[in-house]
């Protein structure tokens, strides 16, 4: 897509948001890191993010202002990017007097231009930084003020702004506005909508494709249903290939199939749960666990499709991209990802892969499966990560284990559907607690696992909030899990945000 509105990555952890945000106002937006701005073609407007270093920090993250300057486009500093600007200007910042940290008020100055048009005088706003500006650089104007009288909104010419607050958290109640404010004055905005974007999408798939002969690994998740049903829709000769990896919940495979009949497309499972139950015995650690599934996936992905593979297709998301590619710059733990074990990233290297959803948050992809005509049933599912009901079995994977998350999560799962919660949650699950407690079972002393249920609330899984589920349904659930599964006395419900927890328990 030409001219995206550029969001150059210092490495806040809203920056993602930014570009979300701008999506969903309808335009394309793209994240770049900051030694990326010439790749960033002709932007129709550049924003600079926040990010956790200081300026003034020797090596600290730059911009190559010459160029942002001779792209002639407006550019908006936040936080970080303000700060920067505003040296780059001639202007200095200083170590603030406090951590200014969560909520704040905007005191828009009058009688001046600013991104603050139709705002309220007092808008609250979002803040999360250390420095501030201390010297403003000459032709430099505040249009804007905390409480304390501190300038943290500023506006160096009729291009360039800095505001010191994240607009694109939602706490900025009007945050939304000043992005729409600041975009008004950009020319040939791209705009963005999935019908469209659907067809150029099948262009690329042609093109990239380029004849060759295609492999598909699904799932049956959203992800890699939509990227079948859009190279399906390209009309490439693919094979698609389904991995039963013995870490599914009930019914899985089954479902997969027909589900993948009912619109279509062939399909070919392979049952490989004995391989993978085999390599994880006796494995406990989380990312040890991680590893060997990812790599016995590829492996047996591969030993089914012997040397046919010219181009492997994958259903990575713009998320999964972003977290890979700013894992060095975020300080956050990230997990080892299904779709980047080196294996794969030897056939990218080698030109290889093919990830035709890598700029879609999931939510754009399930209206892509829409409008490609997948059933609701295949767009609306939870979300399921790629090592399966491993991360939901804390320690080692048995199968004993594995078949009581799977009674267990069908239960729960099915309760949710019936009263209607499925569909507004993000993602639901069963987990086992792999301590035994006792109980009493009968007349007698049981010594079982714990289980735990989940439910969450999350805009892309990067944060989740806890879901008020009716206490009448988590009774349902616990009750009829104590009486239907056995190897359990004891069902908690998992009220953890993330952060600081995860989503999965792994
Ligand atoms: P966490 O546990 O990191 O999960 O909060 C965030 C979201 O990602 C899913 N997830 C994965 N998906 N491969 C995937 O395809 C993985 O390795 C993986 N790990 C977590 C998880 O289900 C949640 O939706």
């Amino acid at each position: 897509m030409d001219h995206p509105i550029a969001v150059i990555d210092f490495g806040s952890q809203y920056t993602q948001l930014i570009v979300r945000r701008i999506r969903e106002l309808g335009y394309f937006s793209k994240l770049y890191q900051p030694e990326e701005l010439r790749e960033t073609g002709s932007p129709a407007a550049v924003i600079l993010s926040g990010g956790p270093r200081s300026t003034r920090e020797p090596g600290a993250p730059d911009i190559d202002f010459d160029y942002l300057v001779e792209l002639g486009v407006p550019v908006l500093g936040v936080c970080y990017g303000m700060q920067l600007l505003n040296r780059k200007f001639g202007g200095e910042v200083a170590p603030g007097n406090t951590r200014e940290y969560g909520p704040a008020t905007l005191m828009i100055e009058a009688g001046v231009d600013s991104l603050f048009d139709g705002l309220q005088g007092h808008s609250q706003i979002w803040m999360s930084h250390s420095d501030t500006v201390s010297v403003l650089p000459e032709g430099c104007a505040v249009t804007g003020r905390n409480l304390d009288g501190v300038p943290v909104a500023l506006k160096w010419n009729e291009r360039f702004f800095g505001i010191q607050f994240h607009p694109e958290v939602s706490h900025t109640k009007e945050g939304v506005d000043i992005l729409k404010n600041f975009l008004a004055l950009a020319k040939d905005l791209p705009t963005f909508k999935i019908a469209s974007f659907k067809d150029e999408l099948v262009e690329r798939v042609r093109a990239e494709v380029a004849g060759r002969k295609v492999v598909c690994g699904v799932s049956g998740g959203v992800d890699s249903s939509v990227l079948a049903a859009l190279i399906h829709e390209a009309g490439v000769d693919t094979r698609n290939i389904f991995v039963d990896t013995g870490l599914l919940r009930e019914n899985e495979a089954a479902e997969v199939q027909s589900l993948f009949a009912e619109v279509g497309i062939a399909i070919e499972t392979i049952d490989a749960s004995e391989r993978f139950l085999t390599a994880l015995k006796g494995v406990a650690d989380p990312e040890e666990k991680r590893r060997i599934i990812g790599r016995l996936f590829v492996d047996v992905f591969f030993d089914a499709v012997g040397d046919d593979v010219e181009l492997l297709a994958q259903g990575t998301l713009y998320p999964d991209v972003i977290e890979s590619a700013t894992s060095g710059s975020i300080a956050s733990t990230i997990k080892t990802h299904h779709n980047r074990v080196d294996r794969i990233m030897e056939l990218k290297k080698a030109g290889r892969v093919i990830e035709p959803l890598d700029a879609l948050f999931k939510d754009e992809v399930r209206e892509l499966g829409r409008v490609l005509g997948l059933p609701e049933r295949v767009v609306g599912r939870h979300p399921f990560p790629g090592p399966g009901l491993a991360v939901r079995c804390p320690g080692e994977v048995t199968p004993e284990k594995l078949e009581i998350i799977r009674k267990a999560d069908k239960i729960y799962i099915d309760i949710l559907r019936q009263r209607h919660w499925y569909d507004s949650v993000w993602q639901a699950y069963a987990a086992i607690i792999p301590v035994k407690t006792v109980g009493v079972k009968g007349d007698e002393r049981s010594y079982e696992y714990a289980l735990s249920l989940r439910a969450v609330t999350s805009e892309d899984a990067m944060t989740a909030e806890w879901v008020h589920l009716p206490y009448e349904l988590l009774a349902e659930a616990s009750n009829r899990i104590l009486n239907e599964v056995p190897g359990i006395n004891r069902v908690l419900y998992d009220i953890s945000t993330k952060p600081p927890a995860s989503i999965e328990w792994e």
